[in-house]
C-alpha cells in the first residue's frame, strides 16, 4: 500500500473528530476446517480462509493490535441438504469457539455468525420445504437457534443470526433463556440488503460451486436495496424480539439508513464493510488507482461519523495499524 498523502496531524484531527479507535473494530475471519476443499477460485483479494490454528494466530495479532472482538464465519468440510454440519459441537466454528476461549478467556468478544449458507448445498440462507422450491421459515428459526445454542455452549460471547428470516431474533433468545444462556447476547443482522456486493465472501465460503453460487439470488429474504421502509420495519421488530445490537450491511452504499435508524431508535449499531466494498478498495488500491490508504481512512470514518458504534471490516489490520501510529 502507497503511503497517504495525510500527514500526521491531519488525519489525528480525521480520526478524532468521528473519535474512532480500536474498541470500535470487529475482525472477521473464515475459519475453516482442514478437511474442507480448497477454493477453485477466490474472488477475495488478500484474503483467504484460515485454519484452526491459525485463526488463534491471528486472533493474537488482532489483540495485539487492541481489537478485543471477532466474528467467525465457518468454512465446513460437510455439505448437505440441510445443513446438518452447522449444529454440530464438533463442528469448526464450535471447535474453534472452545480453542479461543481456552487461549484469550474473557478478554476476548467472540461473535458468530448462525446461518446456513456454507453449510447446504443450495447456499441458501434457510430450509427448503418440502416442495424443494421455497424456504419453510419456521422451520429455518427452529434451526438457528439450536445452531445458536450449539455456539453458546462452545463459548460464544455473541450470536449474529444472518439468515433474516422473519422471528429469528425471538425463536434463538426464546431457546438461549431456556437453556442456561441468558448471558449470551444476539447482534442480529437486522438489515441485509439483496446485493452483488457479498459475491468475494461467497467465493471463499461457499469453496465447491463457486460460479454457481457467487451471483445467487436472495431477494425473497434480503432487502431490495431501494426499500427503506421495510428496512425500517425490520429494526423495530429485531429490537422488539430481544436483540442486543442491530447489524446494517452493506455500509458504504447505505450510510443514509445507518444514520436514519440511529437517529430514530438510538439503539446500539454495528455496520458490516462487506467483502465486495473491501476488494473494491483493495483491487482499485493495488493498481495505484486510488489511494488506498487515504479511501481505507474516509470510508471507515464515514461509517463512524453515520452512527456505527462498531463497524465489521475486512481492514482491521489496515486501520488499526493506522490507528495505533
Ligand atoms: C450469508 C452471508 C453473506 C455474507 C455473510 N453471510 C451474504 C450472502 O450470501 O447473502 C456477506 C458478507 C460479506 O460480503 O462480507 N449469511
Ligand atoms: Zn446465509
Amino acid at each position: 500500500m502507497q503511503k497517504s498523502k495525510f500527514r500526521g496531524s491531519e488525519l489525528e484531527d480525521i480520526l478524532n473528530s468521528v473519535s474512532l479507535g480500536t474498541r470500535h473494530l470487529v475482525a472477521p475471519l473464515f475459519v475453516r476446517d482442514h478437511r474442507a476443499k480448497a477454493v477453485r477460485r477466490s474472488l477475495f483479494p488478500d484474503f483467504s480462509s484460515l485454519s484452526l490454528e491459525d485463526t488463534v494466530f491471528k486472533v493474537g495479532q488482532m489483540m495485539n493490535l487492541g481489537i478485543s472482538s471477532v466474528i467467525l464465519f465457518g468454512v465446513p468440510s460437510l455439505r448437505d441438504s440441510v445443513g446438518s454440519d452447522a449444529a454440530n459441537m464438533s463442528g469448526i466454528v464450535q471447535r474453534t469457539v472452545r480453542k479461543l476461549k481456552e487461549e484469550f478467556g474473557e478478554a476476548l468478544t467472540i461473535i458468530t455468525d448462525v446461518c446456513l449458507c456454507q453449510y447446504n448445498l443450495s447456499g441458501q440462507c434457510g430450509l427448503k420445504d418440502s416442495s424443494g422450491d421455497a424456504i419453510n421459515n419456521d422451520n429455518t428459526i427452529r434451526y438457528l437457534s439450536e445452531i445458536a445454542r450449539t455456539h453458546a455452549e462452545a463459548g460464544a460471547d455473541v450470536v449474529s443470526p444472518s439468515s433474516m428470516m422473519d422471528g429469528q431474533v425471538k425463536t434463538i433468545r426464546t431457546l438461549l433463556d431456556e437453556t442456561g444462556f441468558r448471558k449470551i447476547k444476539i447482534y442480529p443482522y437486522s438489515i441485509k440488503y439483496a446485493s452483488s456486493l457479498y459475491s468475494p465472501f461467497r467465493s471463499l465460503a461457499f469453496s465447491e460451486q463457486i460460479m454457481d453460487h457467487v451471483h445467487m439470488d436472495k431477494s425473497s429474504y434480503q432487502v431490495p436495496f431501494m426499500n427503506s421502509r421495510e428496512s425500517i420495519r425490520e429494526i423495530q421488530n429485531d429490537i422488539l424480539e430481544g436483540a442486543d445490537m442491530i447489524i446494517i450491511k452493506p455500509a458504504i452504499l447505505y450510510l443514509d439508513i445507518i444514520s436514519a435508524v440511529k437517529e430514530r431508535f438510538q439503539f446500539p449499531l454495528a455496520a458490516q464493510n462487506v467483502s465486495g466494498e473491501y476488494a473494491m478498495i483493495k483491487s482499485a488500491g493495488s493498481l495505484n488507482w486510488i489511494d488506498e490508504h487515504a479511501w481505507i481512512i474516509s470510508a471507515i470514518c464515514s461509517m463512524k461519523r453515520a452512527g456505527a458504534d462498531l463497524i465489521i471490516s475486512y481492514f482491521w489490520k489496515d486501520i488499526a495499524a493506522i490507528l495505533n501510529s
